[in-house]
């Protein structure tokens, strides 16, 4: 188990610490059973766990937030337990309330509160909500037993560059299929995606853009966040798609750029080869916070968007609000803020 003061909190990846506290709950017997919080990071389960062999599991991310006067704050919590409901749902898992879900993060953040870290650098306490069936299921059936467990870790940049553009490519592959599960947060997308993910870093990239899975026209999102591009005219813009995530931050930059920046915004069709329309592109999550897109690379061609070292002044201004709010420093919309 990790202490305190051997977390450098200036120096922060996107790598896994074994902190103090984290909660569970298991569903027996039709309900949840409270565990609370334990301290042991390793889980006991049956080797014919459905999450196992058939993939029977799914997950959040979402983050804490220390604030300038040293309070902590969730951002939008409530959200990601909308979405975990919708996930669950579609791999016949059962659901954890909205209120159970939410008292569980706050839970799991007191408890872990020393590891959230100082403000200032744009660091936060990520908090990882998984689900998974477990118990003894050979065939091709849903568990009848269930693991909700949530995990917390200090996290710093996911892209190594943070505000500094770093370039994407895109892949021949899919992550997720038309109709198939791509809406939801499913472990499968992301088994899906490590191999084309893998590729990209080694050819130098951050991560893919995966392109629609019928045609290979349009851009879907990336592997770990979903694309904005903003427009000559100013415009945000972000694909809009069954088989892609619907991200907490794509929606909450699409409030923000209309209602406090006056932007025009539009979900729609972003063809892969009318990149031209944008000056400025970028991945949003819970993970990648804003990272710009400095270039993308598609079949051989690359496509530079505002610059490959400087961040683009739209961006930059959707990133100081966002994590403006994020952090405290300036009043974001009724209800996005929960303080723990
Ligand atoms: N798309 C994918 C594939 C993701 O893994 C994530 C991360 O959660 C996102 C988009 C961004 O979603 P959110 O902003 O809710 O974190
Ligand atoms: C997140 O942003 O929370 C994600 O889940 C992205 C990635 C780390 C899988």
């Amino acid at each position: 188990m990790v202490k305190k003061e051997d977390v450098d909190f200036n120096n922060l990846g996107f790598d896994y610490l074994n902190l103090p506290y984290r909660y569970q709950a298991i569903y027996r017997d039709g309900d949840w059973q409270e565990e609370g919080l334990l301290t042991d990071n390793e889980m006991h389960i049956s080797e014919a766990a459905t999450a196992l062999h058939y993939g029977q599991a799914d997950f959040e991310g979402l983050k804490a937030y220390r604030t300038k006067s040293g309070q902590i704050q969730l951002f939008r919590p409530e959200e990601n337990a909308h979405r975990m409901q919708k996930s669950c749902a579609r791999l016949l898992m059962p659901q954890v309330s909205t209120k159970m879900f939410v008292d569980a993060v706050k839970s799991v953040v007191r408890a872990n509160a020393d590891f959230v870290p100082p403000y200032g650098n744009g660091a936060t306490l990520y908090l990882r909500p998984i689900m998974i069936g477990v118990g003894d299921t050979l065939g091709v059936h849903p568990a009848s037993e269930y693991i909700f467990r949530i995990f917390a870790v200090p996290v710093g940049n996911y892209f190594k560059g943070g505000l500094t553009p770093t370039n994407f490519t895109t892949s021949q592959y899919d992550r997720a299929a038309h109709k198939g599960t791509g809406q939801n947060k499913v472990g499968g997308n992301y088994a899906a995606s490590l191999m084309p993910g893998e590729q990209a870093h080694q050819n130098g990239y951050s991560d893919c853009v995966y392109l629609d899975p019928i045609e290979h026209k349009k851009i879907e999102e990336v592997g770990s966040a979903n694309f904005f591009g903003i427009t000559k005219d100013n415009v945000f813009v972000t694909p809009k798609s069954d088989s892609i995530l619907p991200s907490v931050t794509k929606y909450s930059l699409l409030y923000l750029a209309a209602n406090n920046l006056g932007m025009q915004t539009k979900e729609g069709d972003v063809f892969i080869d009318q990149l031209d329309q944008f000056t400025e592109a970028g991945a949003c999550g819970t993970a990648a916070v804003i990272s710009p897109i400095g270039a993308l690379e598609h079949e051989g061609n690359v496509h530079v968007f505002y610059s490959e070292t400087e961040v683009g002044p739209v961006t930059q201004k959707l990133y100081e609000l966002l994590t403006g709010i994020q952090f405290g420093d300036i009043e974001g919309p009724k209800g996005w803020i929960l303080p723990v």
